[in-house]
């Protein structure tokens, strides 16, 4: 199949664009390249690329596609905290362009990478599908916006799907340290300590990042009837953690370490999410594959190859904020974080 690939030159869409033509799909990505030159270790197996802002989206971008993967994304909380208004213009709005253009144009799928954040301050444990969201950032709040707003685009030649992906993690040509497990393997690994910034109880659902992009090829693949205007949260029951047990099984690869708490860093998410139906009722899926254990391993042979240093673990590639920090303040992009004419 024919796909565009929003958000390919991030960390899940360097990834996701390999098992996509490993599965014998053609890809074209479109990204306006924030983190193009944050490559960890070899770069991403090459695509053709749109080099196009998601807020200026055009009918021949999307033209003669049978699916949009939209990955595009200002895609944490600390991002989108950077201007009000910001999150809400690129991922709500900009994605809600994205969608429009893609039904006039007679794309027949369309495959959002939502988040299991939506759920917010989840009271209960095993959150489904079905569970209200409760978005506690303008991040999150977009996830909710755009789905809504996609959902209300479904009709018979227009089919939506909703990836509400877990916190990712492991070891991408794009690598981000700013996600959980990434953080605290580099943490061990520069400094010899697992430092937490919370007291380690809230709960995350995590999930390799191969697993997701296993989790979109199997949903760009299935019977329409199976994905048509459906969400499937993506990840394992096993791999709902609480933040001090990812610390633990950190510090059990590398035991010369120590773990040390935060008290709390005004972050009240904690969510722990029932992932039965993507195991049941996404054809091809059956489960996760990867362990946040595994992804340890994987990180500590990867650390150990490309010799990473403190002041790349602390730097800009890897840290989606202080990337984006420093196009602005070299006058790259502006405060709307559009590129600057040179
Ligand atoms: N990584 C996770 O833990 C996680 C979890 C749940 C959901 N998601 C979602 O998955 C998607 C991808 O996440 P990621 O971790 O790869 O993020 P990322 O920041 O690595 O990649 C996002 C990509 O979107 C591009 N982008 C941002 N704004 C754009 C704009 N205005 N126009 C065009 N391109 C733009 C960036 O250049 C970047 O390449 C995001 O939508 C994110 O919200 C990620």
């Amino acid at each position: 199949m024919k796909v565009l690939l929003t958000g390919s030159e991030g960390y899940i869409g360097a990834v996701l664009r390999d098992a996509l033509l490993e599965h014998g799909h053609e890809v074209t990505g479109l990204d306006t390249g924030y983190f193009s030159d944050c490559d960890f270790g070899a770069p991403p197996t090459p695509i053709p690329l749109v080099r196009r802002d998601l807020r200026d989206t055009q009918r021949e971008d999307v033209e003669g596609h049978d699916a949009v993967m939209h990955l595009a994304a200002l895609s944490n909380d600390p991002l989108g905290n950077l201007r009000p208004g910001l999150t809400e213009t690129i991922n709500t709005h900009g994605s809600i362009r994205l969608a429009q253009l893609a039904k006039e144009a007679g794309v027949p799928r369309f495959l959002f990478a939502s988040s299991c954040s939506l759920y917010g301050q989840g009271g209960a444990l095993g959150l489904t599908e079905d569970a209200p969201a409760n978005p506690q950032t303008p991040y999150a709040r977009s996830k909710i916006d755009f789905e809504q707003a996609l959902a209300a685009m479904t009709d018979d030649s227009f089919s939506p799907t909703f990836l509400r992906n877990a916190t990712a993690f492991g070891v991408s040509p794009r690598l981000r340290f700013d996600i959980v497990v990434n953080n605290l393997c580099g943490w061990a690994w520069t400094a010899g300590r697992i430092v937490m910034t919370s007291d380690g109880t809230p709960w995350r659902p995590l999930v390799h990042v191969k697993d997701i992009a296993r989790a979109f090829v199997c949903a760009l693949e299935a019977p329409r009837e199976a994905v048509h205007n459906q969400a499937f949260n993506v990840g394992s029951t096993e791999n709902n953690l609480q933040i001090r047990d990812i610390a633990y099984k950190v510090q059990r690869q590398m035991p010369e370490c120590e773990v040390s708490f935060g008290s709390s860093d005004g972050d009240t998410r904690t969510y722990n999410v029932d992932f039965t139906k993507i195991e049941t009722r996404l054809p091809g899926f059956e489960r996760a594959r990867f362990t946040v254990d595994d992804a340890i391993t994987e990180f500590l042979d990867a650390f150990r190859r490309l010799a990473l240093k403190d002041e790349q673990f602390q730097g800009r590639l890897y840290t989606r904020l202080r990337q984006i920090k420093h196009l602005q303040e070299t006058g790259q992009i502006d405060e709307e974080l559009r590129w600057r004419k040179s």
